[in-house]
């Protein structure tokens, strides 16, 4: 339990809420637990119909914490991001297997930017409302690593691949409109209704029947090949972690610079 993500169940929907907004919701392993919890409850519980995925503050999240990240570069592995295997549970796997293999409905409410893993959970969302201000971001190789979460094999499945390679190489935001037009996300919102038109379409998705519904996302996603895909994902990362090009990008993080790749050979 950590109250940087709040549980609550109303009407059928489970409201899991990222709620770190001092670090703009970077995401630590006990934030990965809760969450990891969450899906696993609405996917198991017969009384949850719908998880709603929201976020306090001005962003969605930064994405998984840096500073774990950098942990798992310096050697120390046992602080949750997609490292190596650490004396505590990397909660982050666990996170993106229930989210690979839930047949409740999940919805997903954003609001300014959603890095990293913040936009590759979004794949997994069946039903994802963008506020007009929200931006998509994937900046794995401007942190010297790879996309996770099977992103590697869904974002160029649902937008192409060079628009795909674009994202993931140069991590540029892409605006709300264009994640839109893309597929990516169904539409957008003003702002100040985020919320309430998410809790909307949550209620209109719990009003259907479960059975249907479930039978029917089954049908629509191969869990195994996405189970498969972040094993292979996994691997690699934990490679490109303990990386030289990693290191940089981390100090360069720490140290609120850019970072210097060029002088590093290919490894
Ligand atoms: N991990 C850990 N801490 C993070 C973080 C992350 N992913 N993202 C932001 N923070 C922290 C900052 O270090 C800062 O902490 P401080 O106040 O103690 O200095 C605080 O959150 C506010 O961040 P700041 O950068 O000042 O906010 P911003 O609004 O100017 O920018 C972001 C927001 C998300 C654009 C920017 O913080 C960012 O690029 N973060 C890194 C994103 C990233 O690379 N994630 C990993 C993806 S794989």
């Amino acid at each position: 339990m950590t109250p940087e993500i709040q549980v609550e169940l109303a009407d059928g929907v489970l409201i899991a809420t990222m709620s770190r907004p001092d670090k703009k919701n970077a995401l630590t392993n006990a934030m990965y637990g809760a969450l990891a919890d969450a899906v696993a409850r609405a996917n198991d519980d017969d009384a949850i119909r719908v998880l709603l995925i929201q976020a306090d503050g001005d962003l969605f999240t930064a994405g998984n914490d840096v500073s774990e990240f950098a942990a798992q570069a310096m050697g120390n592995r046992g602080n949750g991001g997609n490292g190596d295997k650490g004396a505590e549970e990397r909660h982050v796997l666990r996170f993106l297997r229930a989210l690979a293999t839930a047949t409740v409905p999940i919805v997903a409410a954003v609001q300014g930017k959603a890095v990293g893993v913040g936009t590759t959970m979004l794949l997994h969302c069946d039903y994802v409302l963008l506020a007009d201000d929200a931006q998509l971001i994937t900046p794995f190789v401007n942190l010297a690593l790879v996309p996770e979460a099977a992103s590697s094999y869904l974002l160029p499945l649902c937008i192409g691949h060079t628009r795909a390679f674009e994202m993931f190489a140069l991590g540029d935001p892409v605006p709300a409109d264009s994640a839109v037009a893309w597929g990516i996300a169904n539409r957008t919102v003003p702002l100040a209704e985020l919320r309430t038109e998410a809790r909307r379409i949550a209620g209109k998705l719990a009003a259907r029947p479960t059975g249907s519904l479930t039978a029917m996302k089954r049908l629509m996603r191969d869990a195994e090949k996405l189970v498969t895909q972040m094993d292979s994902e996994s691997a690699i990362f934990v490679e490109r972690l303990a990386s030289a090009e990693a290191k940089e990008a981390f100090t360069a993080f720490a140290q609120k610079r850019a970072p210097d790749f060029t002088k590093l050979a290919r490894q």
